[in-house]
């Protein structure tokens, strides 16, 4: 059976529509909503079993926590035992926007929210939807990008509807999602460094401006010890076969295989592939040339390729610049090299 999906304006959401996901909520329903990222899975952070729900929703472990969404700074308090200076200037400096804060946890927050794990991760949002409906329901949402376990994050409703179905109780469909990859995750240290935990939307140069940024690029496999769950080295991949190469290679990988090729800035070299018969099979799409465009469109274009029924998807290597960290981050747990 498909959800209930209902169009809001991302702009200024309709009251009626706010008000019925917020009654959802308050009976510990499950309501996937757009941030400028990608779509939540929004259930209330305070009530244990609407948590329960979305972990079987997703299909997901449940030693991996959930953000917690909140409007403000004083949101973040109330559900943290400590928030020192650091996390005080990340969060005026980024909220509402892309950044996850980890901090010690309150008790009153839920172990089946943070995994187990004695730290909550937070974040203030930026987009008005997601805004008007913690503001209505006066309470934190938590909510895990609004995909089952594994498959890629979802920037349109529609992605939420092929991913999910029924197991969410509504949709507000308010667009594309601006950014396009998930926040990014970091903590504090003793030491008043920052841990990145995953690289996102925010980049390392911006957060370097607050304090030392520490990033131990983990590519770990599933079951290793780590900092942050959703760092398993299998996560955010499409159905199809996906390899990252420079674009040197990629027309040789091409052939002979229905194959979606994703390229930056422009197709040179790739003329002659799309127009030959007999290559009707590729599917080619160029994509932003700079990093933040990029990310905008990558999972969108996946999906897409993925609903094509491509069983190759080709993508252009990115630069090994410091503003592609995140783009390259999700390619390579996407890939099989
Ligand atoms: O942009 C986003 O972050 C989206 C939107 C909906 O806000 N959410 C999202 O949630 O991507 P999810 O669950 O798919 O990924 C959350 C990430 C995971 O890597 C998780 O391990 C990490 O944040 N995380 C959350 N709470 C944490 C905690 N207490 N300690 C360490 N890592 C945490
Ligand atoms: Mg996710």
């Amino acid at each position: 059976m498909s959800p209930r999906v209902i169009s809001v304006d991302a702009d200024h959401p309709q009251k009626p529509a706010i008000d019925e996901a917020v009654a959802i909520l308050r009976n510990g329903g499950l309501v996937a909503f757009p941030t400028e990222t990608v779509y939540g899975l929004g259930a209330r952070a305070l009530d244990r079993a609407a948590v329960t729900r979305i972990f079987a929703a997703k299909g997901r472990p449940a030693a991996h926590p959930i953000i917690a969404h909140v409007l403000d700074e004083n949101g973040a308090r109330k559900m943290a035992t400590e928030w020192n200076d650091l996390a005080s200037a990340l969060a005026r400096a980024f909220w509402p926007g892309p950044l996850t804060i980890v901090a010690p946890k309150r008790a009153e927050i839920s172990a089946e929210l943070t995994g187990g794990g004695n730290s909550v991760g937070i974040r203030a949002p930026l987009h008005p939807v997601a805004r008007a409906l913690i503001a209505a329901l006066g309470e934190p949402i938590a909510a895990p990008s609004a995909n089952r376990f594994q498959q890629i994050s979802p920037t349109l409703a529609s992605h939420v509807v092929k991913s999910l179905g029924d197991r969410v109780d509504l949709i507000l469909d308010g667009g594309a999602c601006a950014r396009g990859i998930e926040s990014t995750v970091v903590s504090i240290s003793q030491a008043n460094e920052i841990h990145l935990l995953r690289p996102g939307s925010i980049s390392i140069e911006a957060l370097g401006k607050f304090a030392k940024v520490i990033y131990e690029n983990q590519n770990v496999t599933e079951g290793d010890v780590r900092a942050s769950p959703g760092l398993d080295a299998k996560h955010y991949a499409p159905r199809a076969r996906l390899l990252v190469a420079p674009r040197e290679e990629l027309a040789k990988l091409a052939q002979g295989k229905k194959t979606g090729v994703v390229l930056q800035g422009n197709s040179a070299g790739f003329e002659a592939l799309t127009t030959t018969a007999g290559n009707a099979a590729i599917q080619l799409r160029v994509l932003p040339a700079d990093a933040a465009g990029f990310a905008t469109a990558i999972f969108a274009t996946l999906h897409e390729l993925d609903d094509l029924e491509c069983d190759l998807i080709l993508v252009e290597a990115p630069p090994s610049t410091d503003d592609w960290i995140a783009v390259k981050d999700r390619l390579t747990r996407a890939s099989e090299n």
